[in-house]
């Protein structure tokens, strides 16, 4: 198992996208998409004051966040990640996408390779999310990812498990 941090910070290219760390030039595109502890920042302020809070998450090895940028335009479009479970040798998976950038394939393109890592170089034994039931996009890339609903929450968060092995 090779959690967080590493000695340099994981960049991972597939054909679509490039995960990569996130710059503080980003951090102005990326305002409306930026949460921490369900708190969402509304000013390049907030979401640099997120952004070191997250860093500091992936240095005590609880976290890794990157930024998602399409290849071909080199536009940052959405964030992904494992936020909380490495210290039990698990992640919760996490994502968002700006909105102008829904409905092309972007997030289906990094999550893959997000679970990849998540499993050939961290090596999770578990890899979760969660979403509501009212949120059909999560839940649709989730299932074309091969997660399996396994929980319903207080009947409104529901949790997924990627199915390992198929
Ligand atoms: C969840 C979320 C990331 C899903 O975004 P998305 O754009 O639907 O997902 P993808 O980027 O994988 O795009 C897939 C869609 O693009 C379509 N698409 C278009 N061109 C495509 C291409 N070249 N390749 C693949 N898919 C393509 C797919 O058909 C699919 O549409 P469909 O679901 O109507 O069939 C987005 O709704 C979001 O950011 N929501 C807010 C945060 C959130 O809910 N996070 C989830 C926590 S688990």
């Amino acid at each position: 198992m090779k959690l967080p941090p590493y000695n340099s910070f994981p960049n991972i290219s597939g054909d679509k996208v490039l995960l990569r760390q996130i710059l503080t030039a980003d951090i102005k595109d990326l305002v409306e998409i930026s949460f921490y502890d369900s708190v969402q920042a509304t000013t390049v302020q907030q979401a640099t004051e997120m952004l070191s809070k997250i860093n500091r998450d992936y240095l005590d090895g609880n976290s890794i966040h990157w930024g998602i940028s399409d290849k071909l335009t080199d536009n940052i479009v959405g964030t992904c990640g494992y936020y909380r479970g490495l210290d039990k040798g698990e992640g919760e998976l996490g994502c968002v996408l700006l909105p102008q950038y829904r409905g092309q394939g972007f997030m289906t393109f990094a999550m893959s390779l997000a679970i990849e890592f998540g499993l050939n170089i961290m090596g999770l034994n578990r890899i979760w999310a969660l979403t509501s039931q009212q949120n059909q996009d999560a839940i649709k890339l989730l299932e074309r990812l091969n997660f399996v609903r396994i929980a319903d929450w207080d009947g409104s968060e529901i949790e997924y498990e990627l199915r390992l092995g198929v």
